[in-house]
């Protein structure tokens, strides 16, 4: 459990946190979004396959990964059990695969460390993989109701507006501050359970980031707020400077055999989708291959490239630190057996850990609308610059 804080701070309007916690807790039963992992009563298992989820990911792209997720491993011990095949596979398509991993690896040290039972102190959570200050906060507050505190984007953007703190972007402080200021209101909650979701939930739909308008006509706390009063609210937060993106150009080859299977391959265990199942792709940075390059590629692959090569289609895809843009070529098999560990034919990607990214590359080749070029991609929302909605 966090220590409680010394002495409750007082709040920009006078009020004490009590007060304004009480706001915004009567203000969440009618504004929460229904969603699949807000059960009555809260399960700990289920919260930690949410928040695993929703790093860096928005609630709309989770929602359906997770309901599948929580049926195909519906306990701890069936998590912990499965494969890192099959784990993959019910990730696919969520991006930061890697979050995949840790929370498998979570479930297994529950299993084997804490008697299948999710730990409900903050600091207990933190010792197993994938779990932050953020999540352990989440899990120990939502699932357990006791107070620890929460801050992501979302949290921070409120209490800097509640509080009209137009910190520098770059201010290490500023993070300090929202931690502080977040477990002062979560002690001083009725509910920490309700006061923390709440917070999230005023985040990610209402006290929004630009360009969206914030709808500060819905805000309980649009009286208290210090930055709606000062017009500021659109400067706070200051903006970041954008991340600077690495161009990747991947040139993936759809190759079919007799019976209308199609050649994959695994990725390397670590790097961008580590462990993801893909058509052979060949990759360069910020420039593509040229063309005895690819066919270089395709002959170890036993796979042959008309000539010239017959473009399937483009398409970009984005992620924070990335664009990666993709040319998919059709390609024949012409040597039997070219099967590995890792690479095999396939008759879908189903079941497999495949990227959208992929699935988009792959799609290309067997649906209408082949050779179109398509850019920008679907765009696996990092929270860091676009926040969880
Ligand atoms: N973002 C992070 N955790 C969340 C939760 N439990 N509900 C909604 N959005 C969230």
């Amino acid at each position: 459990m966090t220590a409680r804080p010394a002495s409750p701070a007082a709040s920009p309007t006078g009020s004490t946190d009590a007060a304004i916690t009480r706001e915004l807790e009567a203000w969440f039963p009618a504004a929460a979004r229904a969603l699949p992992w807000r059960t009555s009563p809260r399960d700990p298992y289920n919260a930690l396959v949410a928040e695993a989820m929703l790093q860096q990911t928005q609630v709309s792209r989770v929602i359906d990964r997770y309901t599948a997720f929580i049926a195909r491993f519906p306990r701890v011990n069936d998590l912990a059990g499965a494969s890192e095949g099959d784990v993959l596979a019910m990730w696919s398509g969520l991006g930061y695969y890697r979050r995949a991993r840790l929370l498998h690896a979570a479930a297994k040290a529950i299993v084997t460390d804490h008697h299948g039972v999710v730990p409900h102190d903050p600091e207990v959570l933190r010792s197993l993989q994938g779990v932050g200050r953020y999540t352990a906060g989440a899990i120990t507050s939502i699932a357990f109701d006791r107070p620890a505190p929460i801050v992501d984007g979302n949290v921070r953007r409120v209490l800097m507006r509640l509080h009209g703190r137009a910190f520098a972007p770059d201010d290490r402080d500023a993070e300090r501050w929202a931690w502080t200021r977040a477990s002062e209101l979560v002690h001083a909650s009725a509910s920490p359970a309700v006061f923390n979701e709440a917070l999230m939930e005023l985040g990610a739909t209402v006290c929004v980031p630009p360009p969206a308008a914030p709808r500060c006509d819905q805000c309980p706390w649009a009286g208290r707020c210090n930055a709606r009063r000062e017009g500021t609210t659109n400067q706070i937060p200051a903006p970041k400077a954008a991340a600077k993106q690495r161009v990747v150009c991947c040139i993936s080859l759809l190759a079919r055999d007799a019976r209308g299977r199609f050649l994959v391959e695994q990725r390397p265990s670590s790097g961008m989708w580590a462990g993801m199942w893909q058509l052979p792709t060949l990759e360069r940075e910020t420039r593509w291959p040229d063309d005895a390059a690819i066919r270089d590629f395709a002959a170890i692959r036993g796979l042959n490239l008309p000539t010239p090569a017959e473009p399937l289609g483009t398409f970009t895809h984005q992620t924070t630190h990335r664009i990666v843009r993709f040319r998919v070529l059709a390609a024949s098999p012409i040597a039997c057996n070219r099967k590995s560990a890792s690479r095999t034919w396939v008759d879908s990607f189903d079941g497999l850990g495949v990227s959208s990214a992929q699935q988009r590359a792959l799609a290309l080749g067997i649906t209408p609308g082949r050779g179109q070029t398509t850019t920008p991609s679907s765009r696996p929302t990092p929270a860091r610059r676009s926040p969880r909605r």
